[in-house]
């Protein structure tokens, strides 16, 4: 007999990124090409009687979740390269096999956090060498584990629109004061982008009203963060593009032209601090 899943909607949304790296690894032109998340998704479906095709995943949400992986896996493996003793923060990490993706050399620890429900699944589904931390990440305390005298990647991929209020920053607060430097690493949703979320018919069959978002990139270096912008990549100008389905390939190169309406797609941001 399968057991249910227990998530509520904001948990539930790992499922949508998890079934969109899964439908990529399916393509026939795969742009991250994560197999390990197809086969925790069908072993998923099975224990659970999860049905993912109530998620009604576009081809635009499916290119767009796997390319920001990548660029965000880019980011990471950059960094350990640079700093094999470095520490890795993912918050809200879901079920990504990131750590499995990234391989990070033996000196780096990696944490993954998200809430008590999610890291109880990822106990049971993916036990990787990572620490695992069950915690709601705009909570104080948590950051305190992390250890503070490494240079640290912080990790936040598709999280941003879930986190109420200015949560965002004050845990940017926190963590920047806590770890002695390093980089952030998040997919930016601007204000519109996020507000628009709530209307994808994805977002829709989970009842969630997203609402973060910024529009300037510059926007965090007044967070009282510590953070200097490092840079800005609009993922419609992404040489992986070329990959795409079409019609989307052909929109999206449309689209491309135009940095304003690039910045409302998927774009992956690079803060120093
Ligand atoms: C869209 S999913 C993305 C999961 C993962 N990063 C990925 O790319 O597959 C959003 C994740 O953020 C987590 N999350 C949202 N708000 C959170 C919070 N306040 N504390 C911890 N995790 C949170 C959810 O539980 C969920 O796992």
């Amino acid at each position: 007999m399968p057991s249910p899943l227990r998530l509520d909607p904001v948990q539930e949304t790992l499922l949508l990124t998890l079934y969109a790296r899964a439908l990529d690894s399916k393509a026939p032109h795969p742009i991250l090409g994560d197999t390990r998340s197809a086969g925790l998704a069908d072993r998923i479906a099975e224990d659970t009687g999860y049905d993912f095709a109530k998620l009604k995943l576009k081809p635009s949400l499916v290119t767009s979740t796997a390319l920001r992986a990548k660029k965000l896996d880019d980011v990471i493996r950059g960094f350990v390269a640079a700093h094999p003793d470095a520490v890795v923060v993912d918050l809200g990490c879901g079920l990504d096999p990131r750590w499995a993706r990234c391989a990070p050399p033996d000196g780096v620890d990696w944490y993954d956090i998200d809430f008590p429900e999610v890291i109880e699944l990822r106990r049971r589904y993916l036990p990787d060498r990572t620490h695992l931390v069950a915690a709601d990440v705009t909570e104080p305390g948590w950051s305190g584990t992390l250890p503070g005298d490494r240079p640290a990647v912080v990790v936040a991929d598709g999280v941003l629109p879930f986190l109420p209020g200015d949560s965002f920053r004050t845990t940017l607060r926190r963590l920047t004061t806590r770890l002695r430097s390093g980089e952030l690493a998040l997919n930016g949703y601007t204000r519109f982008a996020a507000w628009a979320m709530k209307y994808h018919p994805s977002i829709k069959a989970l009842g969630i009203a997203a609402a973060q978002g910024f529009d300037d990139p510059h926007e965090p270096e007044q967070w009282d963060a510590g953070l200097t912008f490092a840079e800005e990549q609009l993922l419609t100008r992404a040489p992986e593009v070329a990959a795409f389905p079409q019609p989307l390939r052909a929109l999206t190169r449309l689209v491309a032209r135009s940095t304003a309406l690039s910045r409302q797609g998927t774009r992956v941001l690079r803060y120093r601090f």
